[in-house]
C-alpha cells in the first residue's frame, strides 16, 4: 500500500472522535473547554522544540492564543490537549501557557499525532480544558458497537478498587453510563466509538471525558482486542489483585497502541477490522 494511503486511511478512521468533531454538540455534558487551530508555522515550531530550534515568532503567536482560553477558562490550573490526543505521556498538569510547550514538546503522542495532521494536510486544534479532579477509582471507559454499551473497564486497570467487587455498585455505574449514552447519541451520529468518564457517585450523569476510536489503536484497558468481540455486555474490573492484567508492563496509565505494537506502526483500518 502507498504510505501516504495508509496514513490517509488512518486519519480517516480516527478523525471522527477528535474533540473538534464533538466539542460543541456535547459541552453541556464535559468538560469546560475552548478551543483554537494552531497553523502550519505553529505545528513546526512545536515539532522543533526538542532540537532547541523553534521559530519563536510562531511560538509566540500560539503563546497568544493560549492565554486568551486561560483566561475564558479561568482558574489556577489546566489541562490542555490536542483535538485528538493529550501529552499524557509527558505531563498534564499545565498552569501557564509557556507550560504547555514543555508538556507538547517532549511528548510523543503530540509528535505523532502533529507530524500525522501535516502528512494529511489537516489543521490540528488545541483545546484547553478546566482543571477537573478525576479519582482514578471512578474513570471508567465504556465500549460502544451499533450504538450500544458493550463494556466498561476502569481505566486504570493495574489498580484493584475494591468497592467494584460489589455487584450494586457495578450496576451504579452501568446505569450512569447507560444515561450518558443516550444524551451522547442525541447528537453524535457514529455507531462505534469509546468513551471515557468520571463517575459521579451523587449526581445524576457521570462526567463526560473524551470519546476514543472504536478500534485498537485505543488501550482496551481489562478487554482483550483480539478475544473480546463486543456481543453481550460485559463490565471488567480486577477482581484477583494476584493476576493482574498485562504484568510486563508498569504504567499504571493506559498505553499507546502504537507502543503495545512494538513496531510503532499502527495496524491498518482494515487489520482492525474498523467499521467503514
Ligand atoms: N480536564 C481535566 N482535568 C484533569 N485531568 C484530566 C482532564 N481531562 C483529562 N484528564 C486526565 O487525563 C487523562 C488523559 O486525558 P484525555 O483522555 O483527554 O487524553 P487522551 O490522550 O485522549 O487519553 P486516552 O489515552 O485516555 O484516550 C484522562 O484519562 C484523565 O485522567
Ligand atoms: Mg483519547
Amino acid at each position: 500500500m502507498h504510505k501516504n494511503n495508509y496514513w490517509q486511511d488512518y486519519f480517516k478512521n480516527v478523525h471522527p472522535t477528535y474533540m473538534e468533531e464533538w466539542y460543541d454538540e456535547l459541552e453541556d455534558i464535559t468538560i469546560p473547554s475552548k478551543c483554537f487551530q494552531i497553523f502550519d508555522d505553529e505545528r513546526e515550531a512545536i515539532i522543533s522544540l526538542l532540537d532547541g530550534n523553534a521559530d519563536s515568532k510562531a511560538l509566540d503567536k500560539t503563546e497568544k492564543k493560549l492565554s486568551w482560553a486561560f483566561k475564558e477558562i479561568k482558574g489556577e490550573r489546566f489541562f490542555v490537549r490536542l483535538g485528538s490526543r493529550s501529552p499524557k505521556d509527558n505531563q498534564i498538569e499545565i498552569k501557564k501557557p509557556k507550560d504547555v510547550f514543555t508538556a507538547f514538546g517532549d511528548s510523543s503522542r503530540i509528535l505523532e499525532d502533529l507530524t500525522l495532521a501535516s502528512m494529511v494536510d489537516y489543521t490540528p486544534y488545541v483545546f484547553v480544558r478546566k482543571w477537573v479532579t478525576i479519582p482514578q477509582d471512578k474513570e471508567f471507559r465504556c465500549f460502544v458497537k451499533n450504538g450500544e454499551l458493550k463494556g466498561i473497564s476502569q481505566y486504570y486497570y493495574r489498580t484493584k478498587y475494591y468497592y467494584l467487587d460489589k455487584p450494586e455498585q457495578r450496576k451504579l455505574i452501568e446505569f450512569q453510563a447507560r444515561k450518558l449514552l443516550t444524551k451522547i447519541k442525541e447528537k453524535f451520529k457514529l455507531k462505534n466509538f469509546i468513551f471515557d468518564i468520571c463517575y459521579r457517585p451523587t449526581e445524576d450523569l457521570p462526567l463526560l471525558i473524551e470519546i476514543n476510536p472504536f478500534s485498537s489503536w485505543t488501550d482496551p484497558c481489562l478487554f482483550d482486542w483480539a478475544l473480546d468481540k463486543f456481543e453481550d455486555f460485559d463490565f471488567k474490573w480486577l477482581e484477583d489483585i494476584s493476576k493482574p492484567h498485562k504484568p510486563e508492563v508498569d504504567s499504571s496509565q493506559p498505553l499507546d497502541v502504537k507502543q503495545e505494537g512494538g513496531n510503532g506502526v499502527p495496524p491498518t483500518p482494515k487489520e482492525c477490522g474498523y467499521p467503514a
